[in-house]
C-alpha cells in the first residue's frame, strides 16, 4: 500500500493529511522511498509557508533516501524536492538522477536521512572552510542545538578545531559538549560594533542578522565565514569594515542546487569523519504521521539534533 503526506493551503488554513495514493513529482529515477527528515524548511512547508511551499498541494520532504530499480540505496538532498515539487513525504518519489548521490556503505538509509540536508549543509560548510585554508585555530558554530549546527559541531571538532558553540538553549550545554564543543557562549544577536576583538578562523553560521554580521567583526585577518541560515532573520545590517580592513571572506552555502561534485565532497567528508554513534545519539525518529507535530515542535525551539521520518 502506497502512502503520502500532502499539505494543502485552504481558506481556513492550512491542511497535513496521510493519503494512501502516489503524488509523483518530475524526475528521471524512480525511488522506492523508506526515510526522509525533518528540517527546518519542511517545519515550514508543513505550515504552508508559501515561501518554501511553492506548489500546492504539494508532498513535503526535502529528502528522500531510497533504493533504485537496480537495488542501489542513494539520498537526494534538496533538488527542489518538497518545495518545488512532491518531496520525500511518501513512500515511492520520482527525482531527478543527477541529483542522487550513493549512500556510502557504511551509512544505512536510516544515518542517510539522519545526516539529511542539515548534515550535508554542514559538511558543505566545513568543506568552504577547508577550501579557503581555514587549517585550524577557532571556530564559531551559531545555532549550534539546530540540525546543521549540531553535526557543525561534531564534524569540526573530529577535524582537530577547537569549536566554540553559540546557543540560546544553555540547557543543552553538556549535550554539545558531548558532540565536541570546547566552550559555549550565548547567542550574539544584538547591533555590535563594526569591527570587534578578532577571535575567530571560521565560522559556520546558521542564524544571518545580527548574529551573522557579529561574527564577522569578529574573525581574524583572512578567515572565512560561511552562511547558510536565517532563523534569526534574512537581514544584513552591516559594514564593509571586516571585508575591506581584515580580508574577511564571506561564503554562501546553499545546498539545494548544488551540482554533483559539491554534493560528492560532502559526502566524501560525511564518509570520512562522522562518528555514528554520535549520529545516533543526536537524533530521534518519527512516524509519517507525527511529523506535522514535531514540525512545529521545531519551529518552537523544542527540538534538539536531528529528525528522521520513518516512511
Ligand atoms: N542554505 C542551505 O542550503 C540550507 C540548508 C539547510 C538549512 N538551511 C537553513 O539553516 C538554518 C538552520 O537549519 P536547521 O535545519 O539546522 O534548523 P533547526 O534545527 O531549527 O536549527 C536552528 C537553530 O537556530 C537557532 N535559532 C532558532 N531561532 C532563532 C532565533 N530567532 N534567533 C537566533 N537563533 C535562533 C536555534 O539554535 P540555538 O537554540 O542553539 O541557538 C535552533 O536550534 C535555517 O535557517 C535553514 O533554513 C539552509
Amino acid at each position: 500500500m502506497h502512502q503520502s503526506l500532502l499539505v494543502t493551503r485552504t481558506d481556513d488554513g492550512v491542511t497535513a493529511e496521510l493519503r494512501e495514493e502516489l503524488f509523483l513529482g518530475e524526475g528521471d529515477l524512480l525511488l522506492d522511498v523508506s526515510h526522509s527528515s525533518l528540517n527546518y524548511k519542511d517545519a515550514m512547508a508543513l505550515r504552508g509557508d508559501r515561501g518554501v511551499m511553492r506548489v500546492d498541494p504539494l508532498v513535503p520532504g526535502i529528502d528522500a533516501v531510497g533504493t533504485t530499480a537496480d537495488g542501489q540505496l542513494v539520498t537526494v538532498n534538496g533538488a527542489g524536492l518538497g518545495e518545488f515539487r512532491h518531496g520525500g513525504y511518501t513512500t515511492q518519489q520520482r527525482v531527478p538522477a543527477a541529483a542522487a548521490v550513493p549512500v556510502p556503505e557504511r551509512f544505512s538509509a536510516w544515518h542517510a536521512a539522519a545526516i539529511g540536508t542539515a548534515g550535508f549543509t554542514a559538511a558543505m560548510s566545513v568543506v568552504a572552510l577547508r577550501e579557503q585554508g581555514v587549517d585550524d585555530g577557532e571556530i564559531l558554530v551559531t545555532g549550534a542545538t539546530g540540525g546543521v549546527g549540531s553535526i557543525a559541531v561534531h564534524l569540526l571538532a573530529r577535524l582537530g578545531y577547537r569549536v566554540v558553540a553559540s546557543t540560546g538553549r544553555p540547557e543543552h550545554g553538556a549535550w554539545l559538549r558531548d558532540l565536541g564543543a570546547a566552550e559555549l557562549v550565548g547567542r550574539d544577536d544584538e547591533p555590535g560594533r563594526p569591527l570587534q576583538k578578532a577571535r575567530w578562523a571560521g565560522v559556520v553560521d546558521c542564524i544571518g542578522s545580527h548574529t551573522l554580521v557579529n561574527a564577522c567583526a569578529q574573525t581574524q585577518w583572512g578567515g572565512t565565514v560561511t552562511a547558510c541560515g536565517l532563523a534569526q532573520g534574512p537581514d544584513l545590517p552591516a559594514t564593509v569594515l571586516p571585508f575591506i580592513l581584515r580580508g574577511v571572506k564571506l561564503v554562501g552555502i546553499n545546498s539545494v542546487d548544488a551540482p554533483r561534485p559539491v554534493r560528492e565532497r560532502a559526502w566524501e567528508l560525511l564518509d570520512a569523519t562522522l562518528d555514528l554513534a554520535v549520529l545516533e545519539d543526536l537524533t530521534s525518529t518519527v512516524a509519517l504521521s507525527e511529523v506535522a507535530a514535531a514540525g512545529e515542535e521545531l519551529m518552537n525551539g523544542q527540538r534538539r539534533g536531528r529528525t528522521v521520518v520513518e516512511i
